[in-house]
């Protein structure tokens, strides 16, 4: 990101009207800002990735949130309650995956019952509040993860990450990529390889482009090369960021991830996540307890090419991510610091 002046992915006006975010559908091409504020503007945004990246959704969804409540029209704190938790179970609905979207909704939740005694302008000012200490946090979370996850980079000249966990996935640094922005502020400038990430292509339209305005070395691989670099020993270290993390450390991230997982274990390489610990859901056991969203099979077959690419009427799969197994992950960077196996053990004591 342009170090002159940091930029927000997503955070309300500073009039608090509207939710302001990049809408990352249009890059590389354009940047664009969408300025929103209905409830299904936001479910959209969210729905078809305008905004994306499990801590940049959680942001936008509270903001929405707010923004909604702030039109509810009640005359006592039940009725407001009643809609309040409407819109909320809208806004959860719109991706099942990263557990940020309702870790979020819920801390909203909670600072509508803490204030329910008072004056429902006072609420409503109270849930705007809220989502600017969200997004805030976010922000120190992610710096923090950075300072966490530099000591795994120390001797590293070369790092392998996968879909777009930096600035564009949060608010600012990101979460994979915020050591490696932490390392550059020091002096320090990693080599980034970017996986494409099919199907929609998150690693060469988002992370290529994050790392470039960032002034960081980019080399952008179609999915299926990662093998051939990981074989000639051009990456120390695999960093992919998480939606959705186990009681047992049970990984759910972008499509793809998995793979790379199984690839960085056969060639040595230590392969690390890093994701807040609102990430870490204590109440999933196990990665089969992740429900992975499933999207739109025009996805893998036409988007992106000028004609479709599959033959019509062939059965497509599309899910959005996958489960790395636990024991296939050296280390996850939280902002708390680091969580080594035995994961079970070592999570529940983080939280
Ligand atoms: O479908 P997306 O683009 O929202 O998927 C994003 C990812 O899988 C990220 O790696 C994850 O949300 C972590 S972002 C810090």
């Amino acid at each position: 990101m342009p170090k002159a002046e940091p930029w927000r992915t997503v955070s309300l006006t500073d009039d608090c009207t509207k939710l302001r975010l990049v809408d990352q559908t249009r890059l590389p091409n354009e940047l664009v800002w969408l300025e929103i504020s209905e409830l299904e503007e936001v479910w959209q945004a969210i729905k078809t990735l305008a905004v994306r990246g499990a801590p940049a959704i959680g942001v936008a969804a509270a903001a929405g949130l707010a923004l909604a409540a702030r039109r509810i029209m009640a005359p006592d704190f039940p009725e407001f309650y009643q809609k309040f938790c409407r819109a909320k179970a809208y806004l959860a609905g719109a991706r099942p995956t990263a557990v940020n979207l309702s870790w979020a909704l819920n801390r909203m939740k909670q600072a509508a019952l803490q204030n329910k005694q008072r004056s429902m302008p006072e609420i409503k000012a109270a849930l705007i509040a809220e989502a600017n200490v969200i997004r805030d946090e976010d922000i120190a979370c992610c710096r923090a993860i950075g300072e966490a996850g530099l000591p795994l980079l120390e001797n590293c000249q070369s790092v392998l990450t996968h879909c777009n966990a930096g600035q564009l996935a949060a608010v600012q640094y990101g979460t994979a990529l915020a050591p490696i922005y932490l390392a550059q502020e020091r002096g320090h400038s990693l080599h980034v390889f970017a996986d494409e990430t099919r199907p929609l292509l998150q690693g060469a339209r988002l992370t290529a482009w994050e790392l470039q305005q960032a002034g960081l070395a980019c080399t952008l691989l179609c999915d299926n090369m990662v093998a051939t670099v990981l074989a000639q020993g051009r990456v120390d270290a695999v960093i992919v960021g998480a939606d959705r993390i186990a009681a047992n450390g049970d990984v759910a991230n972008k499509i793809g991830t998995s793979g790379l997982a199984v690839l960085a274990r056969h060639f040595k390489v230590p392969f690390y996540v890093a994701a807040p610990t609102s990430t870490v859901d204590l109440d999933c056991r196990n990665g089969k307890n992740i429900v992975i969203e499933e999207r739109a099979p025009e996805e893998v077959a036409e988007l992106w090419y000028q004609q479709r690419m599959a033959p019509p009427g062939v059965d497509i799969f599309n899910p959005a991510f996958d489960v790395t197994p636990a024991e296939l992950v050296s280390a996850i960077i939280t902002e708390r610091g680091l969580v080594y196996p035995p994961f079970a053990e070592n999570l529940a004591a983080l939280k």
